[in-house]
């Protein structure tokens, strides 16, 4: 028997940490004035919670219109359509990210470009964006997560003086800042996603937010189903489709945006303080925060654990002792798209990827990202936000976790254990084992 609980130890923590989601009666009291009101959907459109939740929220990050959509995934495909991406155009995205990010473009069928991250801030690396640009590029997809932001003045820069647009995936950024400008308003248009684990959750839900009034309206008519927008000042008519938000989404996010700040604080407070604990940790690394970064949006916390420093121990075995030291964590939480079980692209699905082109393009073996496949495959450790929401201790026992793994490490050398089976599983084949955490 060893020291560490994954050995037979005595783990550090046996508690829950705080639920995710939060409810109050403001929840419960908005839900039950939309079941009074039998006005459950999202149409007519624009509806009225939805509506006026999505200028809430669009004024929040310092956009001049929003629009509460029905998730994520959607709120880029809308995005790019309000932009005005055709067939064919090249769409400049970073390699870590969610596939979520990627599939819209390809379903506009035009053709993502995939850049590395930078080792710093795991964002896309704007010193290797020009390289990537072609005549055909139309617009570059920052995403900004691990609570930190894309270097957006280069990324601006480049897009003026290509005449490319900028759309932002905001997804883990809630209430993060730029310089002073809300996530999504440097750009021309920012996504979010409301989805369960996010920072604000109706479960599933997503925003489009954008200061540019075409665009505004393009993506009105785009996502309810081809209809003149309110303003219909610039008259586009479009084929568009259903993906509206419903009024019992949309009472849920605005009790969840009022309460965002306060969450935050904790939040970072007790980030702060894990962090200090770990700093100086010989093996452990933490990503470098950017002073024009002037409010973090504490969604997941990251940190590089080092294989090599802990003599080719990998990864998978230290979150799996992780977990069992009773730690939610996660590593294979992203991986280079291209290379991702959850990206099984073929080019024969999508014909923007052969146009022009004397062979299709095979996004699977044309791109080599090594900082994205180390993040992936190697050294990141991602810990997700609801463990951060409580006190001071739960802060330490996270710590203490991972400061007795890192002293008795020796333990897991050549271990086999079901915890560290699951951390070493493609997230494809994940869901069957894991239980859910959200
Ligand atoms: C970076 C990123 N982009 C896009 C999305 C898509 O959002 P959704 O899950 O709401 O469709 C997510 C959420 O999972 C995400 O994390």
């Amino acid at each position: 028997m060893g020291k560490l609980a994954i050995t037979g130890g005595k783990p550090v923590r046996r508690k829950p940490f705080s639920p995710w989601p939060i409810f109050t009666p403001r929840e419960r009291q908005g839900l039950f004035k939309v079941l009074k009101s039998r006005n459950w959907g999202g149409y007519p459109f624009p509806n009225k919670i939805a509506h006026a939740f999505a200028q809430k929220f669009a004024k929040f990050h310092g956009a001049r219109y929003g629009l509460a959509v029905a998730n994520g995934t959607i709120a880029i495909e809308i995005a790019l359509a309000a932009a005005g991406i055709k067939p064919g155009d090249e769409v400049i995205v970073p390699a870590y990210t969610w596939e979520g990010t990627v599939g819209p473009i390809l379903l506009l069928n035009a053709v993502p470009v995939f850049v590395d991250i930078d080792p710093a801030t795991y964002c896309l690396d704007a010193k290797l964006i020009e390289k990537a640009l072609t005549p055909k590029t139309r617009a570059i997809l920052p995403v900004h997560l691990a609570m930190r932001f894309a270097d957006m003045d280069e990324i601006c820069r480049i897009a003026r003086a290509r005449n490319l647009l900028v759309i932002e995936d905001c997804a883990h950024a809630h209430g993060g800042k730029w310089r002073a400008k809300g996530a999504g308003a440097s750009g021309d248009l920012g996504c979010f996603s409301f989805q369960s684990s996010k920072l604000m959750t109706a479960g599933e839900g997503g925003a489009v937010i954008t200061s540019n009034l075409e665009f505004y309206e393009r993506a009105q008519s785009y996502m309810n189903c081809g209809r003149a927008s309110l303003t219909d000042e610039y008259k586009h008519r479009i084929i568009g489709f259903n993906y509206r938000v419903t009024e019992l989404q949309a009472a849920l996010l605005e009790a969840q945006l009022d309460r965002l700040p306060k969450q935050a604080k904790v939040r970072q407070a007790n980030m702060e303080h894990f962090e200090k604990r770990l700093r100086g940790t010989p093996g452990l690394g933490f990503l470098e925060r950017d002073p024009r970064n002037t409010r973090v949006a504490a969604y997941q916390y990251v940190f590089k654990y080092s294989p090599e420093h802990f003599g080719g121990i990998p990864r998978a075995a230290f979150l799996g002792a992780l977990q069992m030291e009773g730690i939610p964590c996660d590593g294979l939480f992203y991986e280079p798209v291209y290379k991702s079980a959850l990206f099984p692209v073929n080019a024969n699905d999508w014909p923007a990827l052969s146009w022009g082109r004397p062979q299709p393009l095979d996004l699977k073996s044309l791109y080599h990202c090594p900082v994205s496949e180390r993040a992936a495959y190697e050294e990141s450790v991602w810990l997700p936000h609801h463990i951060f929401l409580g006190g001071r201790k739960d802060a330490e026992d996270i710590a203490d976790a991972v400061l007795k793994i890192c002293e008795n490490i020796e333990e897991l050398r050549g271990l086999k254990h079901p915890a560290i089976e699951v951390k070493a599983m493609s997230r494809a084949e994940r869901p069957r084992v894991e239980k859910r955490q959200w």
